[in-house]
């Protein structure tokens, strides 16, 4: 019995040494199957033990358990320190490499981008830049505008009414008044913000953008309307765009036009975004009524003006290619960055 119990003290000191001298999994797994394979040291000594007289059976089978644990408890310790150190390996950051940059990273969304686009064309021109509110009064908005109380727009079906006399404006013009009420010609002035109307399909939604113009001083005419218009248009869309003006009705502009410009997805041949006329409405606009005039005491035998009020999610959609206006407002990120 001294015999085994010493023979299996050794194999244990031995396979520990072993274990701790193992340099990578592989020699490891050696030392595992030198010790506890089916033809390994320990193996051996259990397999001994039946042809032991039974009184020493059981104190030989504990130790020879005991060193069997031992030896695969330091096994699987010196295991999982060679799987760890390869995960670290793996895992370790090259510094010299060039930074990645982080994506996605913001950018301005194409409407705000298009109507800085637009608004910097008028600032070179010499227009400044004026603001006004979204909730506007019934009186900016229409009343002052030459607009009667009976008119279409005025309708539930367009205008989003806050009150009987508070709406959300539907038009940027809700500033040509306010501007004139402050300050008097020469004036010079865009503003640019959203507006609101009841409306929804593949080119309105409830609420878009627009850039609107005002010019005021003595001597204004109709061709200083066309050719400021016909070079902003040549600035957004390149100096060979095509352009026509066709006589229309604002009931605070006389004479009053709007601005179309040549299709530039189907190049005048006509298609679903043009409604098959080759042709894109792309503004209104007009020299201003005299009984607009009057209502901030603005002499209209002195001074003339003229006034402009542009889409911008239309502009954008020509600009570049977009044949739904709901784009612009689903922000899916794979749409966004495109721009
Ligand atoms: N406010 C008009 C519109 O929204 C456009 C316009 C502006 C027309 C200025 C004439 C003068 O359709």
């Amino acid at each position: 019995m001294e015999e085994i119990l010493k023979e299996l003290e050794r194999i244990e000191r031995e396979a520990l040494k072993d274990i701790e001298r193992a340099g990578d999994e592989r020699a490891l797994e050696e030392v595992k199957v030198r010790y506890l394979g089916r033809k390994g040291r320990v193996t051996a000594c259990l397999r001994q033990i039946g042809q032991l007289p039974k009184d020493i059976r059981a104190k030989v089978g504990k130790r020879a358990n005991e060193a069997k644990e031992r030896i695969q408890g330091e096994i699987f310790k010196k295991s999982k320190k060679f799987s760890e150190r390869a995960a670290i390996k793996k895992e370790r950051i090259d510094i010299t490499l060039p930074g990645r940059r982080p994506y996605p990273y913001g950018t301005l969304h194409p409407i705000t981008q298009c109507l800085k686009e637009i608004c910097d064309i008028f600032l070179r021109m010499g227009f400044g830049l004026v603001e006004g509110p979204d909730v506007e009064l019934d009186y900016y908005n229409f009343e002052a505008l030459n607009i009667p109380p009976d008119h279409p727009a005025r309708d539930m079906q367009d205008t989003f009414y806050v009150s009987e006399k508070v709406v959300l404006r539907t038009h940027t013009s809700s500033i040509q008044v306010r501007v004139m009420e402050r300050l008097r010609p020469p004036i010079k002035v865009i503003s640019a913000g959203a507006v609101y109307r009841c409306d929804a399909d593949i080119s309105h939604t409830p609420m878009f953008h627009q850039v609107e113009g005002l010019l005021v001083e003595r001597g204004i005419s109709f061709a200083h309307l066309k050719g400021i218009l016909t070079f902003f248009m040549q600035q957004m869309f390149g100096s060979d765009v095509k352009v026509r003006f066709r006589p229309s009705y604002f009931p605070f502009t006389e004479p009053s036009a709007e601005m179309d410009i040549m299709c530039v997805i189907c190049k005048g041949r006509g298609c679903r975004i043009c409604g098959h006329t080759g042709w894109l409405e792309i503004l209104g606009c007009g020299m201003v009524h005299p009984e607009v005039f009057k209502r901030v005491n603005y002499d209209p035998e002195v001074y003339t003006g003229l006034a402009f009020g542009m889409g911008v999610e239309r502009i954008a959609m020509l600009k570049y290619g977009i044949d739904d206006i709901r784009l612009f407002f689903e922000n899916h990120l794979r749409f966004l960055r495109q721009f």
